[in-house]
């Protein structure tokens, strides 16, 4: 009897630790990242994968009792693949969110999913302004154009730039990029004499950086994502451009950290507007840039703090439902959701659900023996301007 007792006692506990095995490990919330990790844009999915494990390593892998899972997919920058892999995730791999999203028509094409399955779809990369407008599931931590390329107008029309030309990769951040730039630079006194687009898949740069030169500009205005300034750059000099004193400005993609270093001295001076830099002095940035290095062996670059921060809001909003998942509420708890990041005081819009952030104003210059996008002018909580736009019409 006793004996008996004892076995179906043991059983219970057995059995209780399997069941509760099982739960626990259903309990778990798949995230899944998809990224450009092969292609054109592998420099992009390689920093946000970066930036979002650092972020699970450093707060742990459970959040309000759940085990956070990051599911890393490949979709080698082809809009059709992230829209194939988002459709798997959703439906096999049941993600309680999808993220990253390394260009434009990738974050696009997976937004009717998002609406469809009421799964929050996190835009950790992508940076055209109507991305969050193609679904009420969707929030950004990365950036918007129009937020740095209307400060680098006002910038340089205050600095004796007067003629621009602008050449910009031919879709959807290109094409913001260019309007608000033109548009703000005209309100400021200034004159664009050239718009140039270049194709965004590989892209040759140097005929457009001939007929730029002819035009005869103080400057020429430049939005390329990023991965691709290295190259820019490249046959920017070759072509003699900054010999003929013609200043390259723009949006802080072409001067990204990944590729900063290896462009050389002759980018020494470049004035950019963007929302983060590797140098950013704060405590945070400090510790995040130390920490990122040690697990990566390279630099992070704006690229890498969306993917932290974009953790931060599965985190947050996790934290806010109780573990409980649902894009309705999960995306209720990130609207109005403050924090600072490495890159300085964000918050998410309540209204928009994109990003408010400072933009700053940055030259490059050499520090401790690298180049660097070194700050020195700050504003303060920048709203996507094409949204402000449009809701004061
Ligand atoms: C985009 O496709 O929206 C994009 C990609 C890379 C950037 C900026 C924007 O650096």
């Amino acid at each position: 009897m006793l004996r008996r007792s004892i076995f179906t006692s043991l059983m219970t506990i057995a059995v209780g630790a399997v069941g509760a095995g099982g739960a626990a490990a259903q309990e778990g919330v798949k995230v899944g990242l998809i990224l450009p990790m092969t292609g054109q844009q592998a420099s992009t999915g390689k920093q946000v994968a970066a930036g979002a494990r650092l972020y699970v390593q450093q707060h742990g892998a459970t959040v309000a009792g759940k085990k956070i899972e990051l599911v890393i997919k490949d979709d080698a920058t082809v809009p059709e693949n992230s829209k194939r892999i988002a459709q798997e995730l959703i439906v096999n791999d049941k993600v309680g969110f999808t993220a990253g999203f390394g260009i434009t028509p990738s974050a696009l094409s997976v937004a009717p999913l998002s609406t469809q399955a009421r799964v929050p779809q996190l835009i950790m990369a992508a940076g055209t302004s109507i991305i969050t407008e193609r679904s009420p599931y969707i929030a950004r931590t990365s950036f918007t154009m129009a937020q740095s390329s209307v400060i680098i107008a006002d910038w340089a029309a205050r600095n004796g730039i007067n003629k621009v030309v602008t050449i910009v990769s031919d879709y959807g951040p290109g094409h913001d990029s260019e309007v608000s730039f033109k548009q703000r630079f005209g309100q400021a006194g200034g004159q664009v004499v050239g718009e140039l687009r270049v194709p965004l898949m590989s892209p040759d740069f140097a005929p457009f950086l001939q007929r730029a030169r002819d035009a005869g500009p103080d400057a020429i205005f430049v939005f390329v994502p990023a991965g691709q300034g290295g190259i820019l750059v490249k046959q920017f000099i070759e072509r003699g451009l900054d010999k003929a004193g013609i200043k390259l400005i723009g949006p802080g993609d072409v001067t990204d950290d990944d590729l900063l270093n290896g462009m050389g001295d002759a980018v020494l001076g470049t004035v950019t507007a963007h929302m983060y830099s590797a140098l950013h002095p704060s405590e945070k940035n400090k510790a995040f840039v130390e920490a990122f290095k040690a697990a990566n062996g390279f630099r992070p670059n704006f690229m890498a703090v969306g993917g932290y921060d974009g953790m931060h809001l599965v985190y947050e909003a996790l934290k806010a439902t109780n573990g409980a998942t649902g894009g309705d509420a999960l995306i209720a708890a990130m609207k109005g959701m403050k924090w600072e990041s490495p890159r300085g005081p964000i918050s998410i819009d309540p209204d928009t659900r994109d990003i408010i952030q400072n933009i700053y104003v940055r030259k490059v210059e050499k520090v401790a023996g690298e180049l660097y996008n070194v700050e020195f002018d700050t504003f303060e909580a920048v709203k996507d301007p094409v949204k402000l736009a449009t809701m004061q019409n």
